[in-house]
């Protein structure tokens, strides 16, 4: 799908039961990676390496459960015998609404899940094989971190903190480990229903691209960043949002600017 070659590199992706994952996982291996998806389920995990393919397996790890993590961590390099690409996709938004009426709880699920499990798992993996031998992290943000939106301020407040983290492990892992980040604009998936379900039409005309992303539209991006194509990228943030940041872009296409 994408013409990049990873053959012989091994990913773990998680959070790769659906969405964008699950197509981070597939365009992966399409390039000739080993896959090893995570979800919090087995089940989950399994059908999704099944639609893989291959040599993908699946592994039951919550984002935040460090034994989880260090257990897949360790049967990633038995079964394949490195890690060179991690993929911190896992996300999740259980907050809607303004910052002041939420509680703790949901602000800590959402800043747990969303800050500091890619910084646990890239932890892991840099301590058990990337540090001496090099790889690739890309951290899943979101055009959200960039800039601020109703409703949805924890969120994209801990996709913020996400984008400044890719930038100071860039820094501290650097030279050995490229990490980079995406920030997907509003993707077709379950997770950003409620952003585009029942508006469709809406959402999409509103972007200079006149459509929503599908997830195979962040694979592509995510699947470039892991590989040589992007061997001097480090500490970047991909905006792939169909120029959804850009603005409104009626007001801007042909004949609008003149109202006529
Ligand atoms: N869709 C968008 O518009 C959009 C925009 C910007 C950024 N993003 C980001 O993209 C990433 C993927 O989201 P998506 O849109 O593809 O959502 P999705 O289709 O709902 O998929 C979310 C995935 O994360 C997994 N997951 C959720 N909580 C988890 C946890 N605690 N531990 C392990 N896995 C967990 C789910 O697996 P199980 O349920 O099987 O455990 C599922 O595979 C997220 O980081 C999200 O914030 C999405």
């Amino acid at each position: 799908m994408t013409g990049l070659d990873l053959t012989g590199r091994t990913a773990i992706v998680t959070g790769a039961s659906r969405g964008i994952g699950l197509a981070v996982a597939q365009a992966i291996a399409a390039a000739g990676g080993n896959v090893v998806l995570t979800s919090r389920t087995q089940e989950s995990a399994d059908a999704a390496a099944a639609l893989v393919g291959g040599t993908a397996i699946g592994v039951a790890a919550h984002a935040v459960d460090e034994e989880a993590a260090q257990r897949c961590v360790d049967l990633t390099l038995e079964r394949f015998g490195s890690i060179d690409i991690l993929v911190n996709n896992a996300g999740t938004n259980p907050a809607f609404g303004p910052v002041i009426d939420q509680d703790h709880g949901r602000f800590a699920k959402i800043f747990d899940v969303n800050v500091w499990a890619p910084v646990l798992w890239t932890s892991l993996v840099h301590r058990a094989w990337m540090g001496e031998h090099g790889g690739s992290v890309v951290n899943t943000a979101s055009i959200g971190g960039l800039g601020h939106e109703a409703n949805i301020g924890l969120y994209n407040a801990s996709k913020a903190a996400i984008i400044h983290l890719t930038k100071q492990m860039a820094l501290e892992l650097s030279p050995k480990v490229r990490v980079n980040a995406v920030a997907p604009g509003v993707v077709r998936t379950k997770l950003a229903e409620a952003l585009w379900k029942n508006h469709e039409a809406a959402v999409a005309g509103a972007n200079a691209l006149g459509r929503i992303g599908e997830p195979d539209d962040i694979a592509a991006a995510v699947a470039f960043l892991v590989s040589d194509a992007a061997s001097w990228v480090t500490g970047e943030v991909m905006v792939i949002d169909g120029g959804q940041r850009l603005g409104y872009a009626p007001m801007f296409q042909r004949g609008a600017a003149l109202g006529v």
